[in-house]
């Protein structure tokens, strides 16, 4: 168990809060398990309404029309309810791999996640990097287990996949009852209870696995090995160990069916029970207690044109400590200049309200003009910054350009402002040349090329550079590092917020450039100042 939480006003409605996201691979089930937690929390009626509203969304708006063609959802955004006494601020991440980045951003402002895995599939490939991501901050993960009632993989084999490729253990805390055709709900070790998938609300009593009540639930056939298996699994697994799952170690394990809608209780009683409170935030000075008394937070993402009726720009942040009140001052830090709350909302799966308060774990949208970027700290006045939102060095540079000379300023601002949302980075060659954007995934590539169209009027054009990677150049000797860069004025280009890099046409000549220059680092990875 973490340390309990220290007295003061806010400990109340800060041990409330959930503040998670779901990893997982495309098609294991993420948006069909988000209807169903939101059904739990009657933050929506019918299931069906996340992909409603997704598709309504992507029908109003233009350049989402790049998502709707290739079925995929581009856009985090965050969705509150409320269950068992817990505020759970659920966020959201984009299922393609294209925009990871948007992804790792988001993971930095969750305390836990659940991981969902195709039980016929087992760990794939996204789910493992995104668990990496999780691991680097020792995020908390629930696991479950999806599409029992599907032909499925033998329990023993996911768990031991787990185990083996993620380096978690695994506490299985229900097991299913058969799977496929027969599958027929699940057996809770610790409670000897079960629940059967036609009547997920209600927790059957049996004595133990050798229950007739539980036998009559199974094929007939499989009522042995059942017995054996279950038996197995509950004297041969990990035990479910709070401090080893707070710490990042083992992950509880749950079977389901998301489609069915069973499983998904005990799943988010183990949120409300089991999922750690907002966890202090390392900062650039300090640790910020999520029980501080002021307000501090940061964005860790912006979204322009959410509603295209009011092409707003809505930046997200998670409050960190303190209590945020709706009209109250705040100063972004990076500029020191102060910024008035008046219109901070909540989301949920259908709308958006306005958020009169807001505290440690919540995730506020900010109205805004271009004043905040992704990265940005807020306080009550302190100076400090937020570690941990990141940005990686892209993985596809190309040199942007327009027919029309004219716009060619123009082009430079809508640059900066969509570079200050995430959308791609801006470097700004040295020498002189055209500007050059970089990205993790091609399709960011388009759909930088669709915003620029629809929202500013502009056509554009790629063209391949030299330069296929790019690392941000430092070094402690100030002197060094600019002769450094003076010698390499073609390959080098500032980023947004004027740091070097130096651009490369392969890895074979940046490890060439690094072994000449040892008094330079060069890094792929800059957190955002
Ligand atoms: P994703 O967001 O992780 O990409 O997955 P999503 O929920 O969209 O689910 C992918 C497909 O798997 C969907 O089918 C969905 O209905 C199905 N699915 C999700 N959970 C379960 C489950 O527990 N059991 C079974 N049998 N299927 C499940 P689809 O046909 O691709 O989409 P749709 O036509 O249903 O929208």
């Amino acid at each position: 168990m973490n340390a309990p939480l220290p007295k003061s006003p806010l400990t109340d409605p800060i041990s409330r809060r959930r503040t998670f996201a779901i990893i997982s691979h495309p098609d294991a089930g993420k948006t069909t398990l988000t209807e169903k937690l939101l059904l739990f929390g009657g933050a929506i009626q019918l299931a069906g309404e996340v992909r409603a509203k997704r598709n309504a969304q992507q029908t109003r708006s233009d350049w989402m029309s790049i998502e709707r063609e290739r079925g995929i959802s581009v856009v985090t955004s965050v969705m509150t309810f409320e269950y068992a006494g817990c505020v759970f601020n659920l966020l959201d991440t984009p299922g393609h791999e294209d925009f990871s980045e948007d992804t790792y951003r988001t993971l930095s402002a969750v305390d836990a996640a659940v991981m969902v895995i195709d039980a016929a599939k087992g760990i794939e490939a996204r789910t493992r990097k995104l668990f990496e991501v999780c691991r680097l901050r020792d995020i908390p993960i629930v696991t479950f287990i999806n599409k029992l009632d599907r032909e499925a993989r033998d329990p023993f084999e996911l768990l031991d996949e787990i185990e083996k490729t993620l380096a978690l253990d695994a506490a299985p805390v229900t097991w299913p009852l058969s799977r496929g055709k027969t599958f027929a709900g699940t057996y809770r070790f610790a409670t000897k209870s079960v629940r059967r998938l036609d009547k997920d609300d209600e927790e059957l009593k049996v004595s133990g696995l050798d229950d007739e009540k539980l036998a009559a639930l199974l094929p007939p056939f499989e009522v042995e090995g059942w017995r054996e298996e279950a038996a197995l699994a509950e004297e041969g697994s990990k035990p479910f160990d709070l401090k080893a799952f707070r710490e990042g170690h083992l992950t509880p394990v749950f079977f389901g069916s998301a489609l069915r809608n069973f499983g998904v209780r005990d799943l988010i009683d183990a949120m409300a029970a089991y999922a750690p409170p907002p966890r202090g935030q390392e900062a650039d000075k300090r640790q910020v207690e999520a029980s501080e008394p002021k307000m501090t937070g940061f964005v860790f993402k912006i979204q322009a044109n959410m509603d295209p009726n009011h092409r707003d720009r809505i930046a997200f942040m998670r409050v960190c400590s303190g209590k945020l009140t709706r009209g109250m001052k705040a100063k972004v830090v990076r500029t020191g200049k102060s910024l008035s709350l008046n219109a901070p909302q909540f989301f949920f799966a259908r709308d958006r309200s306005i958020a009169d308060e807001a505290y440690a774990g919540d995730v506020v949208g900010l109205p805004n003009h271009g004043v905040l970027r992704i990265g940005d700290t807020l306080t009550e006045g302190e100076d400090l910054v937020f570690r941990g939102v990141p940005s990686f060095a892209p993985e596809i540079l190309r040199r942007i350009t327009i027919g029309d000379a004219m716009k060619a300023k123009k082009l430079k601002e809508a640059l900066r402002q969509l570079a200050e949302e995430g959308v791609v980075q801006l470097f700004t060659p040295r020498d002189g040349s055209g500007a050059i954007v970089g990205v993790v995934g091609a399709l960011q590539l388009d759909v930088l090329a669709t915003r620029l169209a629809a929202e500013y009027g502009l056509e554009t054009k790629y063209e391949q550079t030299r330069f296929t990677l790019c690392r941000w150049a430092s070094s402690e000797d100030k002197n060094k590092l600019k002769s450094f860069l003076d010698a390499n004025t073609t390959a080098v280009a500032d980023d947004i917020d004027g740091d070097p890099v130096f651009m490369a046409s392969s890895a074979f000549s940046l490890n060439y450039d690094a072994e000449r220059n040892p008094a330079i680092g060069f890094s792929d990875v800059k957190d955002y100042q």
